[in-house]
Parts: C-alpha cells; structure tokens; sequence
C-alpha cells in the first residue's frame, strides 16, 4: 500500500513532498517521512503517525531546505509503525522509499548480516537499502540492477544518492508508480492525484525499467542501460476532483457524487440502443459461456451483484471469487470462459495475480477499473472503465455503484446478444439506466437526516445484521462491509433465509436487524424472515421501495427507496446503507474518511 511522492526542480521539495503525501494519504498512514538534500547534505525528517504528525515535526524541527527529495506515507506490513521503521531509509550514501513487500528479505538479511552489516529497523525495506548500498561503488545503474536481480517481491523504490545529489533513480515491480512531467522540474508518484497540482502529464515505468529523473529530463533505460522511448499520457481527473468542495469528508462527498459519477459512466454507453451498449469495449459477448468473476472487498460484491443480474438476464452462468482465495484454489479454467476483474485501483495485489493467472491459461481477461492507465486496466485484454473519478476516503462508494452499473449494462448487452429477453424488456432495461442517476440524486435530495437520526440512534449497539435475499443479500454484504470498516460496529450480513441456522441466536431485545428487500418476488418470504428476528426482539429497519412497505408491525423503522426496474434497485437501495454507516462513523467519533487498519489500495498479497 504506501504512498511515494518525489521531487526535482527549483521549488522548496519539502513544500512539495507534503502536499502531494497528504494526497495519497489514503493509501496508509501510520507513518510518513521526507528526505530532502539541501546545501548540508540530505536531512530526513520522518515520524509514526499521519501526515499532521509530520507536519508538526516539521513546523518543531524545522522545514528541511532544498529543492530534491522524496516522501513516502506507510501502511506497515513488515515491523510495526514506528519512527524508526518510517520511511525514508538511509544506509550509508544511499536513501530510499519502498511501497511493496520484498519476500525474500529474511535470506537477503541473512546474508548482509554474515557480510558485517548492521540492521537499524524491523523493516523489509531496509533490506533492499542495506542491498543497493553493499553494491554501490558510484555506478547507480549497476547498483541497482544488480540490486533488482537478488530481490523478490513486490516494489516501487524511489532512490536517492549522497554523491548524485541533482537526481531521483525510480524503479518498480508490481506496485504502482508514475513519473510526473513538469516545466524544469519532474516527479515521481504511486498516483497521479499526488502531482495534479502542477503537472498532468506523465510517463508510467514498466517492469525492469529504471527511471532517471532530473530537473531539466527524464530517461529510461532498460536494464541493460538502453535508453527506452516512452509514451506521455495526460490525466484528465482534475484537482477539485480530489479534494473535498465543502463537505466535511471525502466520503460524504463521494456519496453525493453518485449521480455525476454514474451519468458519466451509464451516458456515454446508452448512446446507440440496447444492442450498442458497450460496443467499444467488447465487440462479441457471445463468446462468453461461463464467467469468473474475480475482485476483493466491495468490489467482489459488486461481483456479486453482476452475477445475479447476468445469470438472470442472459442466462450465463457465473462465478464470483475473492481474488485472495482463487490464485490458490487451482481453479478450474476452460475454453469457453472470460474473467472478468473488478477494481477500483487497478491495483490490488491479488485481482492482479489473478489476471495473470488468466492470461497464462489462455483465458480472455475483461476488466471493470477506476482508475486509467493502472495496472490491471494495462495488462487486461480489454477495459470497461467507470468513470468514477478519483476516490479518495478509503470505504469505497461512487466506485462501487459505478461498478455495478457497468455490471447491469454488461447484462443488458449479453441478454440482448442471446435474445434471452424480450425487446420489450430490453428497452424497458434501457430506459431505467438512463433513468438511474436522478433516482440516485432523489435519495440524496430528501433523506440524509433520516438516515443520520436512525444512525445515532443505533450508534452504541454491538452488533447490527443485514439480511436480504438474492440481490438483496448481496446489497447487504456491502452495506455491512461499509459499516464495519469506518464504525469499527460488529456486522454481519445474511440470506435472510439462512438466519435461522444459527445467527438468530444473536438476535436479542434491541439488536439493529437492516432489513432489505427491493425484489418483489421473493419480498413475501423476506418479511417472514424479518417477523422471526421481530418475535425476538430485534429493531428492525426495513429497507424497501417507496409504497411497498406493507402494513404490519414487524418493522421499527422505514427507509423507503425511489422506484426502479427491478434489477437495477440494488444501486439506488446502496446510498441509504453508505449514507447509515458514514453517519455512524461520524456518530461515534471515528476517522471516517481514513479507518484504522485499512488502506485504500491494497497492493500486497
Ligand atoms: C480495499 C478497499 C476497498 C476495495 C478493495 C478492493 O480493501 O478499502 O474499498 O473494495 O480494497 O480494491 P480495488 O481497488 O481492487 O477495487
């Protein structure tokens, strides 16, 4: 996870380095450090804790001066945060930055400490700066390359050294990292939103390719110090995007962004009739006999939700998979199947492992990814992007439902390719989708005190149950998800059908049950399922369309749904749950926006 910023130019590094740090704070944040050579040689300023720890080091110590540097913000994996396992590491004349696992450190340790070499933290990462510097006799390149050739794993350095003080060395494996192109000035950054502010145009590094960065150039070489001609790309995403315009959090922000976000995402797909959607990015969906959906955390619950929608409409068969799970599971891949990967990021470790697992058996990877030029959507056979935009707090929301929608429009295409629903149908379909987003924007209009009266009044309860049946249910995997991960709030989600096998021995006098049924067909026995937590005590909240709430008592409160087709109601019934945890978070004091324990991008197995 771990976030690197680096600078070169003529402005104050330092400057620099913390705003584009507190940028990519989302992808950890129980460390940050900078290192930056002015005339007295190279200072590091560097502290457990999050970037307004860092800042406060640096207002108490003084602001290093200089115009080279580089920052990092951690997400420890090897050695607990502390101040010495924080980033920038520098043994002898070489300093460096790492977002990555090296694998094989426990060896490599080994080795330099037999060799005479003293180790200073608990960190993987000092392996690799206790490696380059043992191989350093003033040939940077050849230092690292021959660095590269010992370690495994996974790695985005960016690397300083003492005697080369006018230059920035960037190399990476399987953990992301970008080289921002300035005026007399460059950068590198694990993600564009870090240099947004001055440049946005950037070249990516791939695989066994070492970046040169100075002031007045940038080159790469490959490993054998051939000089490579790199494609400019050029961000679109602009800084406003990123930053929080008046709400008091990234979340709440990416909440209300929901009906932009899926307009760009639906609008742009809808333009030439049920049969054109997505003609750009996949001209054949007949190929498709069985799908694999492969994704992590809520992204594999969108999964879950695509798998509902296309099994329904176009009769395909589909499988989701936790990508952690699937790499190791031997699984079973055949002629005839396409993967498809949901992420964000682009970057999660295991989704990666996953594609490449694909492709080595021969089978066509499609992609659902946020974020452009990313790794995933690089190495896939073909991309569907959502265009989401940047998200920032680390609970995922404007992404989710982008990813669900791109799914439902992937359903609608394969339903309309195999003629297994009417034109009727597919128009009615068609209709709603273009409808979505001012359904979405309905909810955000009218509801968000409810949802926050109803959140405080749950706020010290222990342990809270969704439950909901076939789509629903997947709704309700991630609506629990949401609010366990910013509420720390004891959470679970369940078939509604399957309560009773074991879970309702938890349900006593007073314990939140988040009822959800938005599917007509199966309602009746959902409410069956609810009058049975009911009878034991359980205060329910019963989520369902506007004008479905059947007369009764077995719900305590309503939280009622603006109108959709059937199977797109999962993207409308999701803002209330986001919006319920977010206020919980906020209820109970919680970092809302940067969760403990959790990073945004996971980009380690
Ligand atoms: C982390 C994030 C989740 C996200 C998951 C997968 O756990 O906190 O919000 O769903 O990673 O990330 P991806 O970038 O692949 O969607």
């Amino acid at each position: 996870m771990c976030g690197i910023v680096g600078y070169i130019g003529n402005k104050q590094a330092a400057d620099i380095l913390v705003e584009g740090l507190s940028r990519l704070e989302y992808r950890g944040y129980d460390s940050a450090g900078i290192a930056v050579y002015g005339e007295d040689g190279l200072k590091i300023v560097k502290t457990m804790g999050r970037m307004d720890d860092l800042r406060k080091n640096l207002n108490e110590f003084g602001k290093p001066v200089g115009s080279v540097g580089i920052g990092h913000t951690r997400w420890a994996t090897h050695g607990e945060p502390s101040d010495i396992n924080s980033h920038p590491h520098k043994i002898g004349r070489v300093t460096l930055v790492h977002n990555g696992i090296i694998e094989n450190y426990v060896t490599l340790k080994k080795a330099l400490a037999d060799a005479g070499r003293t180790f200073i933290s608990s960190t993987d990462t000092e392996v690799a700066v206790q490696l380059i510097d043992s191989l350093y006799n003033g040939d940077p390149l050849a230092a690292i390359t021959a660095a590269l050739e010992q370690l495994h794993g996974s790695y985005a350095f960016g690397i300083l050294f003492d005697d080369i003080p006018d230059t920035i060395y960037a190399v990476r494996k399987d953990s992301p990292l970008v080289v921002g192109l300035g005026e007399g000035e460059n950068f590198i950054a694990s993600d564009i939103p870090a240099v947004l502010k001055y440049t946005r145009e950037y070249i990516l590094i791939e695989e066994k390719e070492i970046a040169i960065i100075r002031r007045d150039g940038v080159k790469i070489l490959d490993v054998k110090g051939n000089e490579i001609k790199k494609d400019t790309f050029k961000a679109s995403w602009d800084i406003e995007a990123a930053e929080k315009g008046g709400y008091p959090h990234f979340m709440l922000k990416e909440i209300h962004e929901q009906p932009k976000t899926l307009r760009a995402t639906i609008s742009p797909r809808l333009q030439n009739g049920p049969a054109g959607i997505l003609k750009e990015e996949i001209d054949d969906t007949l190929k498709m006999e069985r799908l694999l959906i492969v994704a992590c955390g809520s992204a594999m619950h969108t999964g879950l939700l695509g798998k509902n929608a296309i099994e329904k409409l176009a009769r395909v068969p589909v499988d989701v998979h936790i990508a952690s799970e699937f790499r190791y599971s031997d699984p079973i891949m055949k002629q005839g199947d396409a993967m498809i990967i949901i992420s964000q990021s682009g970057e999660t470790a295991d989704s990666i492992a996953a594609l490449r697992l694909a492709k080595q058996r021969g089978i066509p990877v499609y992609a659902i990814v946020n974020v452009v030029g990313s790794t995933i959507a690089r190495e896939a056979d073909y991309v569907i992007y959502t265009w989401a935009g940047p998200e920032i707090a680390v609970a995922t929301t404007k992404a989710y439902s982008a990813q669900a929608a791109t799914l439902y429009m992937l359903a609608l295409r394969m339903a309309v390719d195999r003629k297994t629903i009417s034109d009727e149908r597919a128009n009615q379909l068609f209709n709603a989708l273009n409808e979505l987003p001012d359904k979405v924007a309905e909810i955000l209009d009218n509801n968000m005190a409810h949802y926050e009266k109803l959140a405080a009044m749950n706020k010290d309860v222990h342990d809270l149950f969704y439950i909901g049946r076939g789509q629903d249910y997947a709704l309700c995997c991630e609506g629990s998800l949401k609010l366990k991960e910013i509420s720390y709030m004891h959470s679970e989600a369940y078939a509604a059908g399957e309560l009773k096998h074991g879970t309702i021995s938890l349900v006593t006098e007073g314990v939140p049950v988040v009822a959800v049924a938005t599917d007509d067909s199966i309602t009746e026995k959902t409410i069956s399922n609810i009058k049975e937590v009911k009878a034991r005590g359980a205060f329910v909240i019963y989520v369902c369309k506007k004008g479905a709430a059947a007369e009764g008592d077995f719900y305590d409160a309503l939280i009622e749904l603006p109108v959709t087709d059937e199977v797109l109601m999962p993207i409308v019934a999701i803002v209330p749950l986001q919006s319920y945890a977010y206020y919980t978070a906020v209820c109970k004091g919680c970092d809302v926006d940067k969760p403990r324990n959790l990073a945004k991008s996971v980009t380690v197995e």
